[in-house]
């Protein structure tokens, strides 16, 4: 299955790709893991893109496509793969679309994920991760079973990301109203979007997707 999860900010699109690989035995695709990791390594694509990300605009098109086009041609890629947080503009849905082609791979499905603004603030200020394995954790809405310890890997060292406060949060979901917002009527026209309620808890998102998707 190739998929994308569309959704603002603090969506949930990581959380839920994280489970959506173990049930269709797919990768998570996130461009936003990838720049994060770019920019620890500092390398150029890095150094690029970490003023931009801190700003909460978004990194050029053509660092992102052309990170995009080389991570699907990978060996994890061939059972398919779960694209989060790209494509985010017109150009790299267009950029997708011609790159799958001439791939001769076809996208089963887009998945938006509804959230009113009102409550992305809160999540995503309330996010942080376990820095070891990445685990993603809430303060309120996702903690770990034993307070202060990953319940995956049992380690206490956690991170935030630099990007996730509550000014730069606002120039993220303006990028995302104004520049990925159009996506949406562009794959409802080509008959694969699908749409679930991500205001609903962790639990019922993953039902309503997999109740979309089918079994795997
Ligand atoms: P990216 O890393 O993609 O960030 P984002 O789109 O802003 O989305 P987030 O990762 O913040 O949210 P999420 O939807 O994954 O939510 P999560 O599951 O963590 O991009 C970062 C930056 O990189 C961009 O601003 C841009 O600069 C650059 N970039 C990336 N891709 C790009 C591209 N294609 N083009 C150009 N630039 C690009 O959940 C959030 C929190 O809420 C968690 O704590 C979670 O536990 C909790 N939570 C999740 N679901 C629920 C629920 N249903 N109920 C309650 N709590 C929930
Ligand atoms: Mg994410």
């Amino acid at each position: 299955m190739r998929m994308i999860l569309l959704g603002p900010p603090g969506a949930g699109k990581g959380t839920q790709a994280q489970r959506l690989m173990d049930t269709y035995g797919i990768v998570q695709l996130s461009t936003g893991d990838m720049l994060r990791a770019a920019v620890a390594a500092g390398t150029e694509v890095g150094l690029r893109a970490k003023s931009v990300m801190e700003a909460g605009a978004l990194v050029s098109d053509d660092i992102v496509v052309g990170i995009i086009s080389d991570r699907v041609d990978e060996a994890d890629c061939k059972n398919g793969f779960i694209l989060d947080g790209f494509p985010r503009t017109l150009a790299q849905a267009e950029a997708l679309e011609a790159m799958l082609t001439e791939k001769a791979l076809r996208l089963d499905a887009v998945v938006e994920m509804q959230v009113d603004d009102g409550l992305l603030v809160d999540r995503i200020t309330g996010r942080y991760t376990c820095a070891n394995c990445g685990a993603g954790y809430h303060d309120k809405n996702l903690q770990p079973k034993v307070a202060g310890i990953c319940d995956n890997c049992g380690r206490t060292e956690f991170n935030r990301r630099a990007d996730d406060n509550a000014e730069t949060v606002v120039s993220r979901l303006k990028a995302y109203h104004e520049q990925t917002a159009p996506l949406l009527p562009f794959y409802r026209d080509k008959g694969i979007l699908k749409t679930v309620d991500g205001m609903a808890d962790i639990d019922e998102v993953t039902r309503q997707m997999k109740a979309l998707l089918g079994a795997g």
